[in-house]
């Protein structure tokens, strides 16, 4: 979850880490910190609680020195609270080191080299850095090696030591990492962002490796007892910086819900052949899609929701068992799958450290793994059998916007070819099918240019403590999604129930005011979510009803209406998510909080 970046090389380090920082505060932004190595192999730390422009500010007064090698790190908190001295880097004698990840044993390890008087903070981190120090007697790469093996947890470092000016090392263990070697130095960080400013080529640090970085080159060792050398496979990015900055848009937030109709015509359109879909260039064989006798879909948060809607729509089709189930949860549930299943993984990061440890229970139990993924090279994307790539570009809010609908779109791929191939549907359906997805496109287009209307439901919204979204049958599940994005980024107490259960106990929380956000979409339930409606409406009730464009109801049923262009039933969820996406985003904006960077959260969860 937190920002790693490093690097070496002619340039001036401390303006590189800061402005690496900047871009990686999604991750986590807590407090930062920087440790810079200066001429006389001295390091020069910084670190301050909150916000990377705090940080910049100390060292603006504080650090001006010139430095060409250093490393940096924004802080999503777990072991310690929030402060100065639980920011990172970490110093420990001649170590100084930034984590990300947890360090599980880190107890055992504080008694077994008596490090409890040295310590300084409460965090795991410091107890790494300090065995570190304990282990190392002048061999970077034996002392790190010797770390590791000592380790329980995931995690990703960057080390400096004093006696190695100019070099940084890094291993990781789940938590990601990609470095790149340029003209300008050497690089290293936790994400993408950070390097691209400087080049599109780059690598993901293999898994228990170790990493040596110097002015000009990248080393990358194996943990055995030589070191011998690794060379990885270079990779190159496939979208330009423009996609990670704001350009004009005052949020990330609302740039990406703007990118959506790109994002989802760069999904489908190069999956289409003779408006069939097809997953040839993505090497997916039709025969994981014939053999299997279930489906499991495993993924978090706004992607576990795609995952939902994906349920409602394949299991009608392909009749046979699909079911969803929250990566955190799947382990314990002593989950009913085999050889025959067909197990979907859902990540726009493709670090969710609980998605992935679905995924691998998912192998050991024998199961074919297709993972529909957002970045590239990612470690879920690696370790799956099969990857279907959503092609959303980097999403920097930390509220998923454009990645959920991808993912959605890769999933209606997913399910029209799996009803071709098994004969639930002829081609000719299968066509219809697509061409209907194709069709949502313009949809979300009119919706992203009605958001001044969208905009006034945050007014009313936002004078309620609570808000409660309601829909039946795959409506529902959109309101799955709705309730999450408005209450992560505005903080207002939201939930999604199902239409019909609302009697069964949530609709004593209905009095005066309170806003329902009701969804009817589906012409098969339609006149009973509008009973349902007429329910709270008579418990006073302020109603926001999404509905669609022809849609006939009576006036006084809502307090305001807000219609989408006429998509077949199935299909709703695509405007409808952006209408979700901006009810949240303006309320967030009305209440002047941070959208991008709602508190206590970070974009890649990669602690479990
Ligand atoms: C909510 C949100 C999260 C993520 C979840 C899974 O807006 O972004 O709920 O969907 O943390 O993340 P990924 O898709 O990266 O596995």
């Amino acid at each position: 979850m937190c920002g790693i970046i490093g690097y070496t090389g002619p340039l001036e380090a401390r303006q590189i880490l800061l402005d690496g920082l900047a871009g990686l505060e999604y991750r986590g932004y807590d407090s930062a910190g920087i440790a810079l190595c200066l001429e006389n192999s001295h390091i020069a730390l910084a670190k301050k609680a909150g916000k990377v422009k705090n940080l910049k500010e100390y060292c603006d007064h504080h650090i001006t020195a010139s430095t060409h090698s250093g490393i940096g790190h924004t802080r999503w908190a777990t072991h310690g609270g929030v402060s100065d001295i639980n920011a990172h880097p970490h110093r420990a004698g001649k170590v100084t080191l930034i984590h990300n990840g947890i360090i599980e044993n880190y107890h055992a390890l504080t008694e077994q080299f008596h490090l409890q008087n040295l310590l300084v903070s409460q965090t795991d981190s410091e107890v790494a850095a300090q065995t570190l120090n304990q282990l190392y007697t002048g061999d970077p790469l034996a002392a790190i090696r010797d770390l590791v093996k000592l380790l329980e947890g995931s995690y990703s470092f960057c080390i400096m030591f004093d006696d190695q000016p100019g070099s940084i090392y890094a291993v990781r263990n789940v938590s990601p990492l990609v470095a790149a070697a340029t003209h300008s130095g050497s690089l290293i960080a936790s994400d993408l962002t950070a390097l691209i400013p400087y080049t599109r080529e780059y690598f993901v640090v293999p898994e228990q490796h170790i990493v040596k970085l110097t002015p000009y080159k990248v080393h990358v060792y194996h943990m055995d007892d030589t070191f011998s050398k690794y060379y990885p496979e270079i990779m190159t990015v496939n979208w330009n910086m423009d996609a990670a900055m704001k350009n004009g848009f005052p949020h990330f937030m609302l740039k990406e819900i703007h990118e959506q109709p790109e994002a989802m015509r760069n999904t489908i359109l190069p999956r289409v052949n003779k408006g069939l879909p097809d997953f040839s260039d993505d090497h997916i064989p039709d025969s994981i899609f014939k053999q299997c006798d279930q489906v499991q879909i495993i993924a978090c948060g706004t992607a576990m929701h795609a995952g939902m809607v994906a349920r409602a729509i394949m299991q009608p089709v392909l009749r046979i068992p699909i079911m969803v189930s929250i990566a955190s949860e799947f382990r314990y549930e002593e989950p009913l799958i085999d050889d025959k299943s067909l197990v979907i993984i859902i990540s726009q990061s493709g670090e969710t450290i609980d998605t992935l440890a679905a995924l691998r229970l998912a192998h050991q139990c024998g199961s074919t793994t297709l993972a529909v993924v957002n970045v590239k090279g990612s470690t879920i994307a690696r370790e799956s059998d099969y990857v279907l790539y959503t092609h959303a570009g980097p999403e920097i809010a930390v509220a998923s916007t454009k990645a959920y609908s991808v993912q959605l779109a890769a999933l209606y791929m997913i399910s029209c070819r799996m009803a071709l191939v098994r004969g639930k549907y002829t081609p000719q359906e299968a066509y219809g099918f697509l061409a209907q997805l194709l069709d949502v496109i313009p949809a979300m287009e009119t919706l992203i240019s009605r958001k001044e209307q969208i905009k006034k439901t945050a007014d009313h919204i936002i004078k309620s403590p609570d808000a409660f979204f309601i829909g039946r049958g795959l409506d529902y599940a959109f309101s799955l999604e709705g309730a999450l994005k408005l209450k992560e980024i505005s903080y207002i107490h939201s939930e999604a129930y199902a239409a019909g259960e609302l009697k069964h106990g949530t609709i004593a929380l209905i009095s005066e005011q309170v806003p329902v956000i009701a969804i009817a979409t589906q012409e098969h339930v339609y006149a009973k979510t509008i009973s349902n409606i007429r329910e709270v409406k008579a418990r006073g009730a302020f109603v926001i009803l999404l509905l669609k464009e022809n849609a006939v109801v009576d006036e006084d049923l809502a307090d305001i209406q807000l219609r989408i262009p006429e998509v077949s039933d199935h299909f709703t969820v695509f405007p409808i998510a952006v209408v979700l996406q901006l009810i949240a985003y303006y309320a967030s904006l009305a209440k002047n909080l941070d959208v991008d960077q709602p508190r206590n959260l970070a974009k890649s969860v990669t602690v479990e």
